[in-house]
């Protein structure tokens, strides 16, 4: 098995990273992943929508040599919210390809934003995604307008602790 992350900012890394320890395997950053030939798991961090990097490590996939392709999706948005998830698995499902969509098995984690270290594009982004969602009343926004409104500006970090436990408890049942 190997242990893949794209990551920006270090949350999805800090989850990949902690994974491999407990399991025992590196965690290689996905720029540096040539080819994969066995079983992986992908984190990776949503940028709008989007796994980042995951539709290259995808396509240096030999799907026949997995097992399994898990895709942990690291995102802002609160992680057990069904509409994400849902979403998360359809952007995942259009960045395999049909051999290895068969191998997919999909978990969602929190990461977290902090502002003082956004590029300047993504607070741009950020600024212009938080106006618009702000202008929806509170009951009425959807659960990534209610992350954006309540961590805008702010450094929020939502790490789980109990992630990579889970996570290996799911994967590796035997281990
Ligand atoms: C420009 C931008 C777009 C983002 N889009 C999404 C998104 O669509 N859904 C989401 O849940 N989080 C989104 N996020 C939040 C990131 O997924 C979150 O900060 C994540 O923890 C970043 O992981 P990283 O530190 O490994 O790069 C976005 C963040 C930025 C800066």
């Amino acid at each position: 098995m190997i242990v893949v992350y794209g990551s920006r900012y270090g949350h999805a890394k800090r989850y990949a990273e902690e994974f491999a320890k407990l399991t025992g395997v590196r965690a290689v950053p996905c720029k540096e992943v040539k080819r994969i030939e066995e079983s992986a798991v992908y984190f990776g961090a949503v940028y709008a929508g989007n796994i980042k990097g995951l539709a290259s490590a995808a396509r240096r996939t030999d799907a026949a040599k997995a097992e399994f392709f898990a895709v942990v999706a690291v995102g802002l948005t609160d992680s057990a919210d069904a509409a994400t998830q849902n979403a998360l698995q359809r952007s995942a499902l259009a960045a395999l390809p049909a051999p290895l969509q068969k191998k997919l098995k999909m978990f969602y984690l929190r990461g977290g934003i902090d502002y003082a270290k956004l590029s300047a594009p993504h607070r741009l982004l950020m600024k212009l995604m938080y106006a618009a969602e702000k202008k929806t009343p509170p009951e009425k926004r959807s659960a990534q307008a209610a992350a954006i409104v309540e961590t805008y500006g702010t450094c929020s970090d939502f790490y789980d602790e109990t992630a990579a436990k889970r996570l290996a408890a799911e994967l590796l049942p035997q281990s």
